[in-house]
């Protein structure tokens, strides 16, 4: 089974210091939505923003091209994929591997505003998504690991990075595939930011870190990447049920 954290994910509600700035009263005019209650879009609130903040903050399409990518994955309805989006500022957002999210982006912009404003969507009873506040990703990666260890499962905890080591990405997952009845799950941490690097303590809590390409690579491409690559290298097949990773 795969697992990936997506770490120091740029989403979250437009913060109070630029409440009050033209670019951001002009987006919530259009939208009929107080500032406090929206998401900051690099889009709409680039101007709002200063210094390196403007690289880096207001990307929630991140996320969503991140989801569109994960939840329909042939891995995730293989059952072996479990996804976990760590924000700025340390919420947790716990994903239902049965989500499909929003295939458009006006849409999944306004499910997330109602997720930071009840802590579920649509029910509490049957939640797609959960929103739990105050969870670093330490505690993040803890859960994952509980998760793979109530399945009999050992953990190997890897953090991508351009800078890690170079490893041939197919070559480096062939460990996860099923050996002699074993397999080790993978926790896998990929960047949720477009700029800088990790704020969290990624590389403190990881067994390595490893680079795929010399080209820095966007999210999504790292992402497919890695959902093919695993399932390939893993040996979960489409047509068959119930084997490998
Ligand atoms: C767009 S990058 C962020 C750019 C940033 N300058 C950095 O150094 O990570 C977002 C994430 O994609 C992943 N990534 C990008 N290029 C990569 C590469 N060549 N090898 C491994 N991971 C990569 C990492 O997880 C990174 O945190």
């Amino acid at each position: 089974m795969l697992q990936i954290i997506l770490a120091d994910s740029e989403l979250e509600l437009i913060p109070q210091e630029i409440w009050t700035h033209p670019a951001v009263l002009r987006h919530s005019r259009k939208r009929s939505k107080k500032p406090r209650e929206m998401l900051l879009d690099a889009t709409y609130h680039h101007s709002a923003l200063k210094g390196e903040d403007k690289k880096r903050r207001g990307r929630p399409d991140i996320v969503h091209t991140f989801l569109l990518l994960t939840q329909d994955s042939i891995l995730n309805k293989k059952g072996k994929l479990q996804v976990w989006i760590h924000t700025r500022g340390d919420n947790l957002i716990w994903v239902n591997p049965e989500v499909r999210p929003p295939k458009n982006y006006n849409r999944f912009v306004g499910l997330v505003e109602e997720l930071f404003r009840v802590g579920w969507v649509p029910t509490k009873t049957n939640p797609l998504f959960i929103l739990e506040r105050g969870v670093p990703y330490g505690e993040i990666l803890k859960r994952a690991e509980s998760l793979s260890r109530s399945r009999g499962r050992g953990v190997k905890k890897v953090v991508l990075s351009p800078v890690g080591k170079r490893v041939d990405l197919y070559e480096y997952l062939r460990e996860f595939a099923e050996k002699d009845g074993e397999v080790k799950d993978l926790v896998l941490t990929i960047g949720g930011f477009p700029h800088g690097d990790y704020i969290s303590n990624v590389y403190d809590l990881a067994d390595e870190s490893i680079s795929i390409s010399p080209d820095l690579l966007t999210v999504w491409t790292v992402v497919a990447e890695v959902l093919t690559t695993f399932r390939l290298a893993a040996g979960v097949r489409p047509w068959e049920e119930g084997e490998g990773g």
